[in-house]
């Protein structure tokens, strides 16, 4: 993650999330319960509104996006710790946690199959995954002009995706869809879920 992306990008959000993101967030992380794996925490964003999580690790790959997340982790309701660390590859053991939770994070994974695998592994079976995503759009028009805009947005935005498909990514796996809500048109994404994946078997 460049420097410049992190020294922008919250001049770059704060429009969007005065007048829609927060409450979003808001909906969402009022969700995410117990002990709480944020993926890609960035500046920080969700930090402030986290209230019934118990306590938060947040991963983020990048040394200055944790630097500039600082301010916002004091204005946090519950306790939250921040490691350097890639959604690919969670340094956590299985079922680690009740939710996991990524907000505006796989436009900008370089291995999306990997880090979704990573998630439901960590997670508890019956857990929250929870997302707030950017995605491909169903208008042909507007997805086309996504699929022509991706190769230079992604140089200026730090390797940002506009096509990516998130939820048949999630539809791919053992995630039981709970709530789905769309906004702008389809450009935004807003998916409740629950690990469904097999349990792992106890050894008496
Ligand atoms: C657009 S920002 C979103 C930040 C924050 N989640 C939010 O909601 O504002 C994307 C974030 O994903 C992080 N990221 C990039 N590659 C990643 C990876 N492989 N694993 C986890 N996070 C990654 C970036 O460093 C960046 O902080």
């Amino acid at each position: 993650m460049g420097r410049s992306f992190a020294k922008w990008y919250d001049v770059f959000m704060s429009p969007l999330e005065k007048n829609k993101f927060k409450e979003i967030r808001r909906q969402l992380l009022s969700k995410a319960t117990g002990c709480v794996l944020e993926i890609g925490s960035g500046t920080g964003f969700n930090f402030p509104l986290y209230e019934a999580a118990k306590r938060v690790v947040a991963i983020e790959p990048s040394p200055d996006m944790i630097e500039r997340s600082k301010p916002k982790l004091e204005r946090a309701q519950v306790p939250i710790e921040v490691l350097q660390a890639s959604a690919e590859k969670l340094p956590f053991p299985d079922d680690s946690f009740d939710t996991v939770i990524a907000t505006l994070v796989f436009c900008t994974i370089p291995d999306t199959e990997k880090a979704i695998q990573e998630m439901i592994r960590v997670c508890k079976h019956d857990g929250e995954i929870l997302f707030f995503e950017h995605v491909k759009m169903d208008n042909p028009f507007l997805g086309t002009l996504q699929e022509w805009l991706t190769p230079a947005w992604k140089k200026i935005c730090d390797g940002c995706c506009l096509n990516r498909d998130t939820l048949g990514l999630l539809q791919s796996h053992s995630l039981t869809i709970e709530k789905i809500e769309n906004y702008y048109n389809g450009l935004f994404i807003y998916i409740e879920s629950r690990n469904n994946k097999v349990k792992s078997s106890v050894v008496l």
